[in-house]
């Protein structure tokens, strides 16, 4: 096919799929999810992780591409903990916000008051800053705007504990805090999520990272995203019973609803970190006493769900009841997912910039052509 110098792409467009189904747009050496039920970040396996890693030091791990050794993760520690405050200049645009709006939203507002007053820190600062205040905006945009007062960061607590602390006001407990600091682990990073495809193409203009990040945030908000840890929780609590389930689910599925915390674009068959959450619930409910009710209730539906479609659930659904029962509010179970998603979008962010390509992809138009303009008063 002969290329012009006019436009040589347009000679050679493919259409691909809605919704970029099974297209690969990038190369990445980050993370890797397979239909076959794996995850691994930067190719250590996530069960391994989830098990015996800190939430720091898989955070280092992506960031850096390795595993820290005892100074560096010690230095990394420190450096989040030194950043971590937030300007009184963000928390007063926060505080200007509705009483009733969404997390998602103050949060997203907030970190662009941040981008706006860091301007002069180097792009590498920008990067530990952001991180290192995104689990203190979660828990103070979520405050702030209630009219509560905000609560400064704890150095000797752990970026998990730390936000378990600042959001409720009392120093979690261990197990609370272990348990918490799992769910951060799985929902650090997924390769090309619809929230860091948005990062890079928005770092792929050479946007800086608040701008990347806030388009980030708004990418995760839908429901058919990050959203769907809250709409989880709230179906959930509708269903209310182990013995409602399957009712309900039919009812859903045949008024054409979606369930939430079911399906993935990559795992048809199971979502490995949706099966570490199962078994961590159960831990986290026998832990605090709260009997098998809620248990039940979330296998009663993943089985009718099962049942009438084959889909199965993904992180968000038993990510939601764990929040849940860490007595998180709902409205706060989307931004504590960008808290620890960060960190991935940090990592995508500066792949994408050491190999940039702007993206702009094509459209095939089916739009009227060749139309003659009529005058105002003909129309
Ligand atoms: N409830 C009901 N039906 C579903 C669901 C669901 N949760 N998920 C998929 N399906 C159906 C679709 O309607 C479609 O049916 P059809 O072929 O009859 O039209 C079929 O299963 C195939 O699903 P797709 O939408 O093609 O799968 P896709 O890969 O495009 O979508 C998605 C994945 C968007 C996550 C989808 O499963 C969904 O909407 N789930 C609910 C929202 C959710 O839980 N999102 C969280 C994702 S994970 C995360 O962000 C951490």
């Amino acid at each position: 096919m002969e290329i012009t110098s006019e436009n040589p792409a347009m000679e050679e467009m493919i259409r691909a799929p809605d919704g970029l189904y099974g297209v690969a747009v990038t190369d990445t050496r980050i993370s890797k999810s397979s239909a076959d039920g794996t995850l691994t970040y930067r190719g250590y396996p996530i069960g391994e992780l989830f098990e015996k890693a800190s939430f720091e030091e898989c955070a280092f791990l992506i960031l850096e591409g390795r595993l820290p050794s005892r100074a560096e993760l010690g230095r990394f520690i420190e450096e989040l903990h030194a950043r971590a405050a937030v300007p009184e200049k963000v928390y007063d645009i926060v505080r200007s916000l509705p009483t009733d709006a969404h997390p998602m939203d103050v949060l997203r507002t907030a970190v662009s008051g941040l981008g706006a007053s860091e301007m002069s820190l180097s792009p590498r600062d920008q990067q530990y800053s952001i991180i290192a205040k995104m689990p203190t905006l979660v828990a103070n945009c979520y405050r702030l705007v209630r009219g509560m007062p905000a609560i400064e960061p704890d150095p000797g607590l752990d970026q998990a504990s730390n936000l378990l602390y600042m959001l409720s006001g009392t120093r979690p407990g261990k197990f609370d805090s272990w348990a918490f600091e799992r769910e951060l682990i799985l929902y650090l990073e997924h390769d090309l999520n619809a929230s860091t495809f948005t990062v890079r193409v928005v770092a792929s203009t050479l946007a800086d990272i608040y701008a990347s990040s806030t388009a980030g945030l708004a990418a995760l908000k839908g429901p058919l995203h990050g959203g769907a840890n809250e709409a989880a929780m709230q179906m959930l609590l509708e269903v209310g019973t182990a013995e409602r389930a399957q009712k309900y689910v039919q009812d859903a599925l045949s008024q054409g609803k979606k369930i939430m915390g079911f399906g993935h674009r990559v795992y048809k068959k199971v979502d490995p970190r949706s099966q570490l959450s199962k078994a961590l619930l159960r831990r986290l409910l026998e832990e605090d006493g709260e009997g098998d009710d809620l248990y039940r209730l979330c296998e009663a539906v993943e089985a009718a769900m099962w049942e009438a479609k084959k889909i199965p659930t993904n992180l968000d659904f038993y990510a939601a009841p764990i929040f849940y029962t860490l007595s998180i509010p709902i409205p706060v179970f989307t931004p504590i997912f960008a808290a620890s998603r960060i960190v991935g979008w940090a990592a995508h962010y500066n792949e994408q910039l050491a190999r940039n390509k702007l993206f702009r992809p094509d459209s095939v138009y089916v739009g009227p052509k060749e139309l003659a303009y009529v005058p105002i008063e003909k129309r």
